[in-house]
Parts: structure tokens; C-alpha cells; sequence
């Protein structure tokens, strides 16, 4: 996929943006504060339907305006596709070739992207939610079935959990409700199990190429069963067994919703003896590991976003990064100054000043 241009409206500090990207290397250069991460946090917003950076989206309206409007036009692999979205205090319309769409399932995977920006690396030692959520929305990308199969269990547990609040439990609806939970759950664990299975299998040879450093970098699945023996039948004992449990405590206490998934290095929480230096270098691999299984998944390259990342990188891992990246992906990186190693490659440069972009050396 090929992002050709990108137009903005009162998003964020922008006024009015349109920008047309090079189809390989892009690199945006702006002091602090300009608008940088706004740029690529609205690309986002165009593959996740939502920021990357904020829950509120009242706060992505440019200051006293009434909505911001976002429209990218893309090539996915020769066909031209254009997605918008209209976010106002209310809410938002999305928009696929110009056409509103109800579902976020009809939206989401029609662009992907990547993003690895600094505040990536905190994700280590986040509750496991956040690490979920990463699931969630990187299978989401390669899956609408994962999708769908996600909001109906978040509905169930709801519904689940309210029941559980009751004084006198309907246990019969609690029967009906367990037994839609796992066969959601069914489709959920075994996505869930083939994506860390997928990024196992590229994570720690990209790790040991572009660190340069020996150790055994892999993510650890933790289950709400033993995932090998994932089947109907031993779904059903679980909540068998915890139903007391669930009755007393008054919400429920097992299933998807309390997974994780670990880093490890050397079999290790990476938590615990990791590095920043390895800890960037670790999500720098999963990121690399996720467009490739993105890549494999959908037969189609999703768009690698490098937020104020490279700069932190010597030289030599800047160098094989750029080599990974080249001719594979469309990359569209920012730095307050164009970094180092980049004065041999060729790329489109761009220069962001409170919200307005130029383009050094000529016009667009
Ligand atoms: N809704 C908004 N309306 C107007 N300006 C905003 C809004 N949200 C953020 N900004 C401005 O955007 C700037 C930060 O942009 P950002 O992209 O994070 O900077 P950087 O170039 O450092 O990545 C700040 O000056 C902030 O005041
Ligand atoms: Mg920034």
C-alpha cells in the first residue's frame, strides 16, 4: 500500500494540510512542538479509526472549530482508494470512496499502517490491557472475524458481569451466556495463538540483526487455558470451575479478557533484566515483525510510521533499519533534523513550522 496524499482540516494544529508522499521514503523535519506527530497520528486514525496518543477525540478538533476532516487517498497494490472521516464533538462519520460506512468493520484493514513511536517503549511495563489492546488491533487489521468475534464477547461479559451483580443469580441465563462466551472465545484463542506464533517466527532473527546482539528475544502467549488443549470441552471446565468463584466475587474472573502476552529475552520476563537500549531494539523487532506478518497475512504491505525514533539509533542500526525497510514498505519517518545516515539515500523531504509544511528544494 502506498499513501499518494494526505488532506487535513482542522485537525489538530493544522488548518488546511495536502501533502503528496513519495511512494518509498518520506522524511518530515520540524522543530519541537510544529506538528509532527499530529501528521502521523491522523494517518493512524485512518487505519485504526482512532488516535494512537488520546481517547478523547474532541481533542483532535483544531481549538474552537466544529469538526476536523481527515481524507487519504492511497494505492492498495494498483487500485486507488480514498478513506475519510469527519470527526465532530459528537462523534464521527467515516467515509470509504467518499461513501459513509456504519461498521468500523468495514473500515479498519482497508489502510494499514505501523507506527513505532518513544512512548512505545512504556507498553513493557503497562497492565496487560494495553498489551491486549496491541493484540487486538493488530489482528484486527488482518481479521474481521477476529473483530467481530471481539465486540460480541465484550457484550456478552458485560451483560455477564451485570448479571453477576445481582443478589440472586438467573444461573440458567448464566448456562446461555458461558456457552456464547466460548465459542467466541474459541475463534479468539486460536487468532490470538496463530498471531505470537507468526511474530515468534521473525522477532528474534530481526532482533539479532539489527542489535547485533545474541540473545533469544520471543513473546510468551499467556493463556486463559493451556492453549494446546483449547477445545470446547476444556473452555466448559474452566467455567465450571470458577463459577463459585465468579458468583462471590461478583464479576468474571477468567477468560480473554485477562490475557497477556510477555516479552521475554531469554526466556526472561524482559521487564526485568532488559535494557532501554535492548528494550527499544526489542520493539523495534516486534514492529519490524508485525509488517511482515501484516505483509503475509494480507498480501499487502502496510505503511511503516517512524515517530522521532531513528534519531535514537546509531548509525549502523539506522543504516540496516533503512535497508530493511527499502522497497518493501512506504516509510514515512519524522526527526527534528534529518538524521545522520540518511544524507546517502534518497528520499522527500518535508519541513513542518506551526502547522504548515513546506518542501524543501521544490515544489510538490
Ligand atoms: N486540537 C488542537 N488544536 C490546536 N492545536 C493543537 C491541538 N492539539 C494539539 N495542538 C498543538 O500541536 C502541537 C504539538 O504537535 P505535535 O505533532 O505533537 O508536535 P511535534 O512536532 O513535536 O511532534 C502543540 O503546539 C499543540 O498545542
Ligand atoms: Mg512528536
Amino acid at each position: 500500500m502506498i499513501i499518494d496524499t494526505l488532506k487535513l482540516r482542522n485537525f489538530r494544529n493544522y488548518e488546511n494540510l495536502s501533502v503528496n508522499f513519495d511512494p518509498k521514503l518520506n522524511v518530515i523535519t520540524g522543530q519541537n512542538a510544529q506538528g509532527k506527530t499530529n501528521l502521523l497520528e491522523s494517518i493512524v486514525y485512518m487505519s485504526l479509526t482512532r488516535s494512537h496518543r488520546i481517547l478523547n477525540e474532541k481533542k483532535l478538533i483544531r481549538e474552537d472549530m466544529p469538526f476536523a476532516e481527515i481524507r487519504c487517498i492511497f494505492s492498495d497494490e494498483g487500485d486507488r482508494k480514498e478513506l475519510g472521516a469527519v470527526i465532530h464533538p459528537q462523534g464521527k462519520t467515516l467515509l470509504v470512496n467518499r461513501y459513509p460506512v456504519k461498521k468500523t468493520s468495514d473500515f479498519i484493514g482497508l489502510l494499514n499502517v505501523v507506527i513505532f513511536s518513544p512512548d512505545d517503549l512504556y507498553l513493557f511495563n503497562e497492565m496487560p490491557r494495553e498489551r491486549r489492546k496491541v493484540m487486538n488491533q493488530e489482528i484486527a487489521k488482518i481479521s474481521s472475524r477476529y473483530l467481530l468475534a471481539m465486540n460480541r464477547y465484550q457484550n456478552f461479559l458485560k451483560e455477564r458481569n451485570s448479571l453477576l451483580k445481582n443478589r440472586t443469580v438467573d444461573e440458567t441465563y448464566l448456562d446461555i451466556l458461558d456457552e456464547q462466551m466460548i465459542r467466541e472465545q474459541m475463534v479468539i484463542i486460536g487468532m490470538r495463538r496463530s498471531f505470537i506464533q507468526k511474530i515468534n517466527r521473525e522477532i528474534g532473527n530481526l532482533y539479532r540483526q539489527l542489535a547485533e546482539d545474541d540473545i533469544d528475544v520471543r513473546i510468551r502467549y499467556r493463556c486463559c487455558i493451556d492453549e494446546e488443549e483449547c477445545s470446547q470441552e476444556t473452555l466448559q471446565n474452566m467455567y465450571r470451575l470458577c463459577r463459585s468463584r465468579d458468583l462471590e466475587n461478583h464479576v468474571s474472573t477468567t477468560g480473554i479478557h485477562r490475557e497477556d502476552m510477555v516479552f521475554l529475552i531469554n526466556d526472561t520476563d524482559l521487564t526485568q533484566t532488559a535494557s532501554q537500549g535492548q528494550k527499544r531494539m526489542v520493539m523495534l523487532a516486534f514492529k519490524m515483525a508485525l509488517l511482515k506478518y501484516i505483509r503475509l497475512e494480507t498480501g499487502k504491505s502496510p505503511v511503516l510510521l517512524l515517530d522521532d525514533v531513528l534519531s535514537e539509533l546509531d548509525g549502523n542500526r539506522q543504516k540496516k533499519l533503512l535497508e530493511m525497510v527499502n522497497d518493501t514498505y512506504q516509510c514515512i519517518i519524522t526527526a527534528t533534523d534529518i538524521p545522520e545516515h540518511m544524507k546517502n539515500v534518497r528520499y522527500r523531504e518535508f519541513y513542518i513550522h506551526q502547522g504548515k509544511l513546506e518542501q524543501p528544494g521544490g515544489k510538490q
